[in-house]
């Protein structure tokens, strides 16, 4: 499962508080639902943290972005440690700054044994981007030819399937530059619900929704 967790500036707009204050409960809501996705049985869920377009955003709020993931990250390992987490990121993590990035490593590094579920932070992630760093790093190793199995070889999680669902909330219609090449099939699932505002129940209909659809991959 893949989500696009949008709508945080807008729900803390409408509650008179700092755009903050929406991406700390935001954070919040993240560590939820990987549990809800853990207790379901689903094997991985990646989040869109933040996008390669996200820089645009106010010098302050991408600042407050980064220190709330290394805070909250910080305080949750030991608790993701005991309950199976392996916690992975995925985008050009290694141009975050440095401390983001050590840490974002020491995370991968600590939770590597864990397998009971993959949470997936996309972090300095965009889905063009992903495809052309993959296209040259196969050509930085002698590549000459590639065919789509091999191609995924060269993607950031080669390893990490393709998701079945990708929910984004907010009632945004797009995909907004994530996972390009892995969503060629997936069910794709809108709700208007805010993301700090995201309950089980909701999570639980998108589930539903997906178990309804036929999926025939361009076969009948
Ligand atoms: C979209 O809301 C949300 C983001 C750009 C950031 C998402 C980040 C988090 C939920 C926190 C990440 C931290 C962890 C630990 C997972 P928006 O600001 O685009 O909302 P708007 O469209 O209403 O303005």
């Amino acid at each position: 499962m893949a989500i696009i967790m949008d709508g945080n500036g807008r729900w803390a707009q409408k509650r008179g508080l700092p755009r903050v204050e929406g991406h700390r409960r935001g954070a919040l809501k993240a560590e939820r639902v990987v549990e809800w996705a853990a207790e379901l049985g689903i094997k991985y869920v990646t989040l869109y943290a933040f996008s390669t377009e996200n820089w645009k955003r106010p010098k302050e709020e991408v600042e407050y972005l980064f220190s709330l993931l290394v805070t909250l990250l910080r305080k949750k390992l030991k608790k993701m440690l005991e309950q199976g987490v392996r916690l992975r990121f995925t985008g050009a993590i290694d141009e975050l700054p440095g401390s983001v990035a050590n840490f974002c490593h020491e995370c991968e590094e600590k939770t590597k044994q864990n397998d009971r579920i993959h949470a997936i932070l996309a972090l300095n992630y965009g889905g063009r981007r992903e495809i052309v760093d993959a296209i040259n790093k196969a050509i930085q190793n002698g590549v000459t030819r590639v065919d789509e199995d091999r191609f995924r070889d060269w993607l950031y999680l080669p390893d990490v399937p393709d998701p079945d669902l990708v929910i984004r909330t907010s009632g945004e219609m797009r995909i907004s530059n994530f996972l390009l090449w892995q969503i060629a099939y997936s069910e794709l699932y809108f709700t208007k619900v805010l993301w700090p505002d995201f309950t089980k129940q909701e999570f639980l209909k998108a589930i539903e929704d997906y178990e309804k659809r036929q999926r025939r991959f361009g076969g009948l």
